[in-house]
């Protein structure tokens, strides 16, 4: 048994690989470019499969029976030129893996969603939903993860986006207004989401706070926004 990443050299999915490599996992990234370009001592652990999602031909002799599978592939911005829409890479991307791996007779399937949309950006959310919907009724058990803002590291610019985020919620009115952008950190969501994997009790979507609270048994501190 393993755990595959869709996107595994992403903000959030090289995280999620990071610290399944620290608890022992044996870990499958598959994306187009493979390794992400810096280079830590972990990486080396992990097997950086390149193919792309839609060319399920290319990635699926990689899965076993009882494998574990979080997708964290997404687009914030559409380029439609490049055929990049949400609808694409936001819904069919999970369907197709869904599908692919459903056949493989994996036993978990972990989705990156969303808590909102971006501001003024409606197309997003409606295909996070769409693939949501998907996940319902499939021979594996299915968790889905809501988040607002996610900030860390690997992401310049976020900590401060997230600090004026966290300030917003203290504001009257306004703080109803960001509550579901309620930023969370990189490194605490990658606990939620391994927590969930190997807890077969946990199931369905999880929302900002109940990201949080699972965090929080993993370090056993109280995890804020
Ligand atoms: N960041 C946030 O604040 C936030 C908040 C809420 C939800 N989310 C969701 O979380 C997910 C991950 O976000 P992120 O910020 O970590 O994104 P990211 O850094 O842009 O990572 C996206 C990953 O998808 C891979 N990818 C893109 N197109 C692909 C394709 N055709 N085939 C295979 N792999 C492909 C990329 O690798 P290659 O380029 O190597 O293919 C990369 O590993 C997204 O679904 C996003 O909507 C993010």
């Amino acid at each position: 048994m393993k755990l595959i990443v869709m996107g595994g050299n992403g903000f959030i999915g090289s995280e999620i690989c990071r610290q399944a490599i620290a608890r022992g996992l044996r870990v499958v990234s598959i994306s187009r470019r493979g390794a992400p370009k810096r280079r830590e001592p972990w990486m080396d652990d992990v097997l950086w499969f390149k193919a792309d999602i839609f060319d399920t031909h290319a990635w699926k002799g990689v899965l076993e029976k009882g494998d574990q599978v979080v997708h964290t592939v997404g687009i914030l911005l559409e380029k439609r030129k490049k055929k990049l829409t949400y609808d694409r890479m936001n819904a069919e991307s999970v369907i197709v893996v869904a599908y692919t791996t459903a056949e493989a007779g994996i036993s978990v399937f972990a989705m990156i969603s969303a808590a909102n949309s971006p501001p003024f950006i409606k197309g997003y959310i409606h295909a996070k939903r769409k693939a949501e919907e998907y996940l319902k009724n499939q021979p594996f058990r299915s968790v889905i993860f809501r988040p607002g803002f996610v900030y860390g590291p690997g992401r310049r610019g976020t900590a401060f986006i997230a600090a004026l985020t966290r300030f917003g919620l203290h504001i009257p009115v306004a703080g109803k207004m960001v509550e579901t952008y309620a930023p969370v950190h990189v490194s605490h969501l990658a606990d939620a989401v391994l927590e969930a994997l190997e807890k077969p009790e946990i199931e369905g979507i999880l929302d900002i706070n109940t990201i949080r609270r699972t965090a929080q048994t993993v370090s056993g501190r109280e995890v804020h926004t």
